[in-house]
């Protein structure tokens, strides 16, 4: 199938209360075992990269590696920039053929955070290229700082709602608690889903976005300190909470960590057990098997999406 833009994915995935896993890729390994499983499952699948991915592997490379194995695949197959920080930035994904932006201007005032958005709102539909954008400013119960700076990172329902309209964007990344990286919580974890389901509320059939999302699987940590990884205090979102959140208005759930974990655990073990092997395709399998564990157990467990599509 043809790359395709997240409209009637999203809008599909909201009627049908699931989540659709968005998961980031860098790599030919990355890619292959993430649609691999989206194809053993029958579940939609949206693809993404960062700028970061991009300097890493080059913007064509990345859509070359995409369309290529989307192009045998029955499931449906989006690929998106991932925190696209500039308009150039999302302008270059769309031209080299990426079929749905985030424009992340999340850290700029609300009204240029509009203005921003506006201009590549209109400049990706023109393309038939679909929008994600952000308000709120994604960070963990970690940060020590007051309540009343806490509250201030989150989203705003009201200003989300505002925001959508004032924009024309097709989907909505918003700030709960959640947050990037392997440590998400020091203490107990924590969400704000009174502020998910005020937006819910506000905006009814309107596709949500969480960012943050991977639940750092403890066996994989344990798996990848036992070769050596050094991982201390890694936490993620527990798993009952992205049920919840995927029975409400979220629609995308991105996750890029958990694979970064689960590859690293595999070719850790790979090395350590085989210490003569020195060819890359059988450590690199051994993380490929682990990434596929993964994706197909949040599709199945945890997102839903598996025999959605
Ligand atoms: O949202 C951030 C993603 O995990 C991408 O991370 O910029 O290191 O590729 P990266
Ligand atoms: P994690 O670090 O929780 O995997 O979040 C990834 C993400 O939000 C990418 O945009
Ligand atoms: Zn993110």
């Amino acid at each position: 199938m043809e790359l395709q833009n997240a409209k009637n994915m999203l809008a599909h995935a909201l009627k049908n209360n699931y989540g659709i896993g968005a998961f980031n890729f860098v790599n030919i390994e990355t890619c292959k075992s993430i649609l691999e499983s989206a194809e053993a499952k029958k579940s939609p699948v949206i693809i993404q990269c960062s700028t970061g991915a991009i300097k890493y592997a080059g913007v064509d490379t990345l859509v070359a590696i995409a369309k290529s194995y989307a192009k045998n695949m029955t499931v449906p197959v989006c690929l998106n920039l991932d925190h696209g920080k500039t308009f150039e930035d999302c302008k270059i994904a769309i031209d080299a053929g990426f079929t749905n932006v985030m424009i992340d201007a999340s850290s700029l005032p609300y009204n240029e955070n509009i203005e921003l958005t506006k201009k590549v709102v209109e400049y990706a539909h023109k393309h038939n290229v679909t929008v994600e954008a952000e308000i709120g400013v994604l960070a963990g119960v970690e940060d020590e700082v007051s309540a009343s700076e806490d509250d201030a990172k989150y989203t705003n329902p009201k200003e989300a709602y505002d925001f959508v309209k004032a924009t024309g964007v097709d989907s909505l990344a918003i700030a709960i608690g959640t947050s990037h990286g392997t440590v998400k919580f020091k203490g107990e974890p924590k969400l704000r889903f009174d502020i998910l389901q005020e937006v819910a509320k506000l905006l009814p059939d309107f596709p949500i976005v969480l960012h943050g999302a991977s639940s750092i699987p403890q066996d994989i940590v344990k798996m990848a300190e036992n070769f050596g990884a050094k991982l201390t205090g890694s936490v993620g979102i527990p798993e009952d909470m992205l049920r919840y959140a995927c029975s409400l208005n979220v629609c995308k759930v991105n996750v890029d960590s958990d694979l970064r974990l689960s590859f690293t655990a595999g070719i850790r073990k790979s090395l350590v057990e085989n210490p003569e092997n020195v060819d890359m395709r059988k450590y690199n399998e051994v993380g490929m098997e682990l990434i596929k564990q993964q994706v197909c157990h949040k599709m199945d467990n945890v997102f839903g999406s598996s025999n959605k599509a």
